[in-house]
């Protein structure tokens, strides 16, 4: 049995008092669900905020990306040795840092591998933008982005590695992909990708998430699909009620 993992990404949002704060006050309203694991990513600058108002709690953190060198002349980078004294996942790959930030399949690759390396675990983001998807290249492209992700990561290095599913046009424009399309890709692309490299008991093993305009109204929806293994959220991650809710709607769907 997977255990659904709900991750915030709170992008660039929250101050680190504001973020400290919502972690304080998240805490205990999520502490009644269990069965679901649920995560945190503040910025850089909260991160440490945040990792101290959580500690102790069920909550973990997570960093909202990373350079794959342990140290050096990388002006405004972040390396996962820093990293891994607060936090226990990475987002790595996400579709604005691929298209804002230069993140190439090659280097979300390379962060991968670091990222295991030095014990965090990464959520790997994936996902086609609203052409490709209409020209029906959906499954091909995302395939594509698992392969080059995971190249050279080992077998058992898989237990570690989440993947998020995130449609492109889905992302912040409160247009979702259905709950059942979206467990095709998991199911018959992503899952079957990581069948293929690395048998079934592996890839049934593996956690894949939806991503995309997320919202308690719709969370029912992906988490009553069989490959869908929980969420990564962003808007509806930055209020404490809509977070409460999709853990709670998790932890009924999928909970044991
Ligand atoms: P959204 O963002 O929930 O605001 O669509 C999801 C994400 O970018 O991870």
């Amino acid at each position: 049995m997977r255990i659904p993992i709900i991750a915030g990404n709170w992008k660039m949002y929250k101050t680190v008092s504001e973020s400290e704060a919502f972690a304080r006050e998240l805490a205990p309203r999520l502490a009644p669900f269990t069965g679901v694991e649920r995560v945190v990513c503040p910025t850089f600058l909260a991160i440490d905020a945040v990792a101290r108002a959580l500690r102790g709690t069920d909550i973990a953190v997570g960093a909202q990306g990373m350079h794959w060198e342990d140290q050096g002349a990388f002006t405004s980078q972040v390396s996962p040795a820093m990293l891994k004294e607060l936090v226990t996942y990475v987002i790595i790959g996400h579709s604005e840092t691929r298209q804002y930030l230069g993140e190439t399949d090659e280097t979300v690759n390379k962060k991968v591998k670091a990222a295991l390396a030095h014990g965090l675990k990464p959520i790997i983001a994936v996902g086609e933008s609203l052409e490709q998807n209409e020209r029906g290249e959906t499954a091909a492209f995302v395939g594509g982005q698992v392969r080059a992700a995971l190249e050279g990561v080992s077998a058992d290095d898989m237990r570690h590695v989440v993947i998020a599913y995130e449609p492109i046009w889905a992302i912040g424009t409160g247009r979702s992909a259905s709950g059942q399309q979206a467990n095709e890709i998991i199911g018959g692309s992503i899952r079957a990708v990581i069948a293929e490299l690395y048998g079934d008991e592996v890839a049934q093993a593996v956690r894949i998430q939806y991503g995309g305009s997320v919202k308690p109204d719709n969370m029912a929806e992906f988490m009553s699909q069989p490959n869908i293994d929980g969420a990564l959220v962003g808007g509806a991650s930055l209020k404490v009620d809509d977070f409460v809710q999709l853990v709670e709607i998790a932890a009924r769907e999928k909970g044991r």
